[in-house]
């Protein structure tokens, strides 16, 4: 067998004995070239004389190979005859090379929960208790809206730990909070809005791209340590707006009672509709919880919960609670994106929170989550005292803000050669700049380990 790399530097693997037709060898060389990205999108392959000449083969052999992979879409024949890497044709290689990518040591990032603590023995028996009581019609399609033991025990949890009017009959379910703020948004954009307002910063993964694509145009409205500015909300000519009101993401401030009355005034005059992300409620450990803003006006809020931070976000299970004039339309955008969630994960998840386990897991997870912020927060003020710590009181992370002699992207960036991984603030800014911050997502790394992160860290800002 050879191993040939060409004069053009194409490395071609050819086994003159093998049964393989010479133009399948050559092709497969090529294939695994271009999907493991030694071969670039767009890069120029040497002309099929050339590579022949190179191969001792005959021309027709690379042209009949070159013909294959272009049929298969991972060659483009050029004008005037040449032939390049198609442009698509890497992609499924840059994919694999993020999957790739090393973690950090210490990943410090962003505000993940720890799925080294799922409830497995309780989720088994919830599975199998789904299981044995599922009647045959859920396992037919079903309705948009989900499950209706699941909507029943969502219903009834939200309305005890959370303090909404909700009714089962007003819950849409979906694939996580992602889905529903797609779907959301799109059913916002054919009733007429034209305009989402985001806070900003906030986050960039699901209802910015979303609502772009739904063809709402996009305003980001500043936060301060009273969450969003809603002086600023009034004068947006926004139809609707994405707030994370009990803490907000990423600054961790919590929406003051003067703003949440004041949202809720400018919905109700201009008739717009307000999203209450409620991501990380559940986790509150100096004040008393701030209740949901869907409980004081259920007819303009929205309220979105997803099981990614009690549970584990691979469940991918999320709930919207809606107005009443939006549940049909909603229900119905979930039938057309996918038929609907899986039936058995919503029954298992109903029995889970119906057995009252999802309460014990998240009373056995808050002390837990409680240690590592503080070890999290005595480690900063021991080592790193100027960085001022802020929405330390909820949720699985918090933010300090960065003096300005510090630059953000550089800190990140050494802190990630040393092996700590931490995110900043700006990428999550969408118009309005500010200052600079670090995000520390605390949940998922043990307080020895915090401890390491915070002390690698302050000795990379020393050498900055
Ligand atoms: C701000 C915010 N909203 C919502 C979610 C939940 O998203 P999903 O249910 O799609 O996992 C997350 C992630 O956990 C989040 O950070």
């Amino acid at each position: 067998m050879d191993r040939i790399r060409t004069n053009s530097g194409v490395l071609v693997v050819l086994d003159h004995e093998a049964r393989i037709p010479l133009h399948r060898q050559i092709e497969i060389s090529l294939r695994d070239s271009i999907r493991a990205g030694r071969l670039p999108r767009g890069s120029s392959l040497p002309p099929s004389r050339v590579l022949a000449a190179d191969l001792g083969v005959s021309r027709g052999v690379v042209v009949e190979a070159y013909q294959q992979l272009t049929s298969e879409g991972y060659l483009a024949s050029r004008a005037g005859g040449y032939t390049q890497v198609a442009t698509g044709a890497s992609r499924a290689a840059a994919g694999l090379q993020l999957a790739r990518k090393t973690p950090p040591r210490i990943d410090l990032s962003y505000g993940r929960a720890d799925v080294s603590s799922f409830p497995r023995a309780a989720w088994l028996r919830a599975t199998r208790a789904a299981l044995a009581s599922a009647p045959n019609d859920l396992f037919g399609y079903l309705a948009g809206s989900g499950v209706p033991q699941l909507r029943t025990a969502i219903a009834d949890y939200l309305n005890r730990v959370r303090g909404t009017l909700a009714e089962p009959g007003q819950i849409v379910i979906c694939t996580g909070y992602a889905q529903g703020i797609a779907l959301l948004v799109g059913v916002l954009a054919a009733a007429g809005a034209r305009r989402l307002a985001l806070e900003d910063p906030s986050s960039r993964d699901d209802a910015l791209p979303a609502a772009r694509a739904a063809g709402l145009e996009v305003t980001g409205i500043p936060v301060d340590h009273d969450g969003i500015r809603v002086d600023l909300l009034r004068d947006s000519g926004a139809d609707a707006v994405v707030l994370t009101p009990s803490h907000q993401w990423p600054t961790g401030s919590v929406l003051s009672s003067g703003n949440r009355a004041a949202v809720l005034g400018w919905a109700a005059e201009r008739g717009a509709v307000v999203i209450e992300d409620d991501y990380d409620a559940e986790y509150r450990y100096d004040r008393t919880p701030v209740g949901a803003l869907q409980g004081l006006a259920p007819d303009q809020v929205v309220y979105a919960g997803s099981a990614s931070k009690t549970l584990a976000p691979g469940l991918r299970l999320g709930w919207f609670v809606m107005p009443e004039h939006l549940a049909e339309p909603m229900a119905a955008a979930k039938i057309a994106a996918d038929r609907g969630s899986p039936a058995l994960e919503q029954l298992a998840l109903a029995d889970l929170i119906a057995r009252g386990e999802l309460d014990r897991h998240l009373r056995r997870m808050r002390p837990v989550y409680r240690r590592r912020r503080d070890a999290l927060l005595t480690a900063l003020a021991q080592r790193l005292p100027r960085l001022q710590p802020a929405g330390i009181s909820a949720g699985l992370h918090l933010v300090t803000w960065l003096p300005p002699h510090l630059d953000e992207a550089t800190v990140v960036e050494a802190a990630a050669r040393a092996g700590v991984g931490i995110e900043g603030v700006t990428p999550y800014r969408i118009s309005h700049p500010g200052p600079d911050g670090l995000i520390f997502g605390y949940a998922t790394v043990n307080e020895h380990a915090i401890a390491e992160g915070v002390d690698i860290l302050a000795r990379v800002i020393d050498e900055l």
